[in-house]
């Protein structure tokens, strides 16, 4: 029976936990030092399966002794963005909180494959790996999927055709210099460049880049978490499933693209083993000019957050 540990009970570790349990995939450890949350959450999630039709185990706990021998655990714990602030304004206090669950979780489950949500993402998954010691491999940030979501949902009614049909990679960092790829988007199998014109494209990919924050906005307090948390249910299911799909995630490329020595998102195939692959697309001068720039400015980023935690 496969495990997936949540750490943060927050919406977003909610969520996650809803729908790892709600889609069958896994029994769910919810972990948080917030007294009696997990465990309220858990109970609550627990109740609920006899109405979705599951026979998952959902257990809160709020230390890591549950979560001994996950297949996959989730690192959401940390706060989340209000209004007017960016991603990286999060780097400090995130990253402390990153390190400690890395390091306590590890410990108990050191065959896992760690998925990493909180921000700023692809920092604190090279956080997240540098803590751990895993390989590359099993360490993997969950952002593209979820950017990549956006643009399917903007370009689908743009079009007013079904999401289902819409297939699209947003690479990059999950800031506001991620870059939607829309030369590689399609309407099955149709160059979405064939049906929209460029300044239509161009405002959905603008509106995709700002989508967390147009979240961010409309809730005033807490970011996003629905789409979130489908995006993580979705990656820990090509992996206990071995389902080998392309997704773009955050992974540490070894030359690809000409970057290495920091997590960026790229196209990867996942399957059992975490990434199997990190796939390199031909890409236009532009593209790689912008996922250059976004790759530049990831690395600012975890130049100034270990300077944090060397003086920490
Ligand atoms: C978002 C936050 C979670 O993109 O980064 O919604």
């Amino acid at each position: 029976m496969a495990k997936v540990t949540v750490v943060g009970s927050g919406n977003v570790g909610a969520t996650v936990a809803q729908y790892v349990a709600e889609n069958d995939l896994a029994d769910v450890v919810l972990v948080d030092v917030l007294e009696g949350v997990p465990l309220g959450k858990a109970l609550d999630l627990y109740e609920a399966s006899p109405l979705h039709g599951h026979d998952r185990k959902l257990i809160g706990s709020q230390t890591y002794d549950e979560t001994k021998g996950s297949d996959i655990v989730v690192i959401t714990a940390g706060i989340a963005r209000k209004p007017g602030m960016s991603r990286d304004d999060l780097l400090k206090t995130n990253a402390s909180i990153v390190q400690s669950v890395a390091t306590q979780a590890v410990k108990q489950s050191p065959d896992a494959i760690f998925i990493i949500v909180t921000n700023p993402l692809d920092v604190m998954t090279y956080l997240a790996w540098k803590t751990t010691k895993l390989p590359s491999q099993r360490v993997i940030g969950m952002a593209g999927v979820l950017d990549s979501a956006r643009f399917q949902s903007f370009i689908s009614e743009a079009l007013n055709v079904s999401t289902e049909d819409v297939r699209c990679m947003v690479l990059g960092g999950h800031g506001d210099l991620m870059v939607p790829i829309a030369r590689y988007a399609t309407v099955n199998g149709v160059p979405l460049t064939e049906l929209l014109d460029a300044d239509k494209i161009e405002a959905l990919a603008k509106r995709t880049r700002e989508g967390g924050a147009e979240v961010v906005a409309l809730l005033k307090s807490g970011s996003a978490f629905y789409a979130p948390g489908a995006s993580v249910a979705l990656m820990v299911e090509a992996i206990l499933r071995d389902k080998r799909r392309l997704l773009p995630c955050a992974v540490l490329p070894e030359g690809h693209y000409g970057l290495k020595d920091l997590y960026v998102g790229l196209p990867a195939i996942l399957g059992k083993n975490g990434v199997e692959k990190i796939v390199e697309l031909k890409l236009a001068a532009d593209e790689t000019e912008a996922l250059k720039k976004s790759a530049s400015s990831i690395r600012e980023n975890i130049d100034a957050m270990n300077k944090l935690l060397v003086t920490a």
